[in-house]
């Protein structure tokens, strides 16, 4: 038999491509390994993210970096995926020599395939298949899983809210969901490779509706709640108009599922959410936030903000700066509005001056410093429970992990203890991380 290739697939943008990566290193297990650095490759993949124009632009000028190393092996292959290649298709090849194959985010299946055909024919090869609205990994080989202690799993694709800024919907198609007995076959196998920690994926997992039996996602987390062997349940992507008192309930009831919840508001403005068309009011949003504080005393906010939308003025960008001081979100994601072509946003026009906005972004991720360095230090003296997930790379000796509700916590221990939940007493406050001791 011939030695397998290595295959280094480099990751762009959301969670939801992290997941799409280890589907491609499972698709192509029987004939590559991952390889440690994109030197050593075979084949090299990057499955890339159009969310934004300039998650797209490193895309391009990533490939042109890529030249020195196909002078230097030219059998070496290199691929497209992901939302860039679901959206620009040939033109990548067009305009990318470099480039042999790409393939769109709904024909991850078709890559070993693909990638032989390039060996044989020497031809370039483009594949994008339209939105088949077949459910996501239902005939994918199991994800690897098993690298660590936590792993994603997904449990819905594409998504159907259409908010007016986002090109979500057209790259990754329809909402489809998976079948409720598919997800928990996959979680029985990762718990069993040593997962202990499994976040369920989806654009939008408060709309998840089992095909087969048509029960919701509450149903879903009480069935998972019930696999032995998994501690932690944690779900993105909540949209805060689905959100319901009920999901609510089931995260206080529920022992596994952690206490945080990534509920992006966008805006603070109603005049601004209106115009996102993102179905709720910043009251109506904020009721979901008291009654998540009222029965997971613990809990946690994140949340994810675009900053100068068009016809965004001073007077909306201040209530978006209210909402922070209001809900005092542990942490935040933090975008300037960039318009993509297709969404309804695209054709708005926007009176407000670019540089009058400009500095709009940075004082609110000031403002979310101070919030979030306020929330590290009142954890010091604390004792929590962490899931160690990996080496601090930054500093050897030390161990890094979460709470449950999601703070990042460092602190000096034995590589033995990856994987384990311990007891941390926190000591010391740091930007992103606080730093901690353990105790016993
Ligand atoms: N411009 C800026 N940010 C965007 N996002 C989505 N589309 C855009 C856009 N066109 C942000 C949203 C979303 C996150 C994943 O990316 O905040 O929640
Ligand atoms: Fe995009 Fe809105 Fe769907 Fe989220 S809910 S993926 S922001 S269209």
């Amino acid at each position: 038999m011939n030695e397998p290739g290595k295959l280094y697939v480099k990751t762009f943008g959301c969670q939801m491509n992290v997941y799409d990566t280890e589907k491609i290193y499972a698709f192509l297990q029987d004939t590559y390994v991952p390889a440690a650095s994109e030197e050593e490759a075979d084949v090299i993949i990057l499955n890339t993210c159009s969310i934004r124009e300039k998650a797209e632009n490193k895309v391009y000028s990533q490939l042109g970096r890529f030249k020195p190393l196909k002078d230097i092996n030219p059998d070496l292959i290199i691929g497209v995926g992901g939302c860039v290649a679901q959206q620009e298709g040939e033109r990548i090849l067009k305009r990318s020599p470099s480039v042999d194959v790409v393939f769109g985010t709904h024909n991850l299946d078709e890559l070993p395939a693909m990638l032989e055909e390039r060996k044989k024919s020497g031809k370039r090869i483009c594949r994008v298949r339209e939105d088949t609205g077949t459910v996501p990994t239902a005939d994918a080989p199991r994800v690897m899983g098993g690298r660590g202690a936590t792993s994603l799993l997904t449990i819905m694709k594409g998504c159907n809210n259409y908010c007016a800024y986002c090109v979500v919907p057209f790259v990754r198609g329809r909402e489809v969901s998976r079948p409720a007995s598919e997800i928990l076959d996959e979680a029985v196998f990762l718990v069993e490779k040593g997962v202990r920690e499994i976040t369920l994926l989806g654009q939008n997992v408060n709309s998840y509706h089992d095909p087969d039996t048509g029960a919701g996602f509450v149903s879903l987390l009480e069935s998972m709640e019930l696999l032995p062997g998994l501690e932690r349940l944690r779900f993105v992507t909540s949209h805060p108009k689905d959100f319901s008192p009920e999901l609510a309930h089931a995260m206080a009831d529920l022992p596994s599922v952690c206490e945080h919840i990534h509920l992006p508001v966008q805006a603070g403005s109603d005049r601004v959410l209106s115009a996102m068309k993102r179905g709720y009011t910043s009251r109506q949003y904020m009721e979901k936030v008291e009654l998540l504080t009222k029965l997971i005393p613990e809990v946690e906010f994140t949340t994810d903000i675009i900053v100068g939308f068009p016809g965004e003025e001073r007077e909306d960008f201040e209530l978006t700066m209210e909402m922070l001081n209001t809900v005092k979100y542990q942490n935040i994601y933090s975008f300037r509005f960039s318009s993509r072509p297709g969404t309804a946003a695209a054709a708005m026009k926007d009176p407000v001056d670019a540089d009058v906005k400009r500095s709009w972004l940075p004082e609110l991720q000031d403002l979310q410093n101070q919030i979030t360095a306020e929330k590290h230090r009142n954890m010091v003296g604390r004792e929590v429970e962490v899931l160690v997930e990996e080496k601090d790379n930054k500093k050897n000796g030390f161990l890094e992990g979460r709470t449950r509700n999601n703070y990042i916590v460092h602190f000096p221990g034995d590589p033995e203890l990856l994987g384990k939940i311990v007891r941390i007493r926190l000591t010391n406050s740091r930007a992103i991380h606080v730093m901690g001791e353990m105790v016993n």
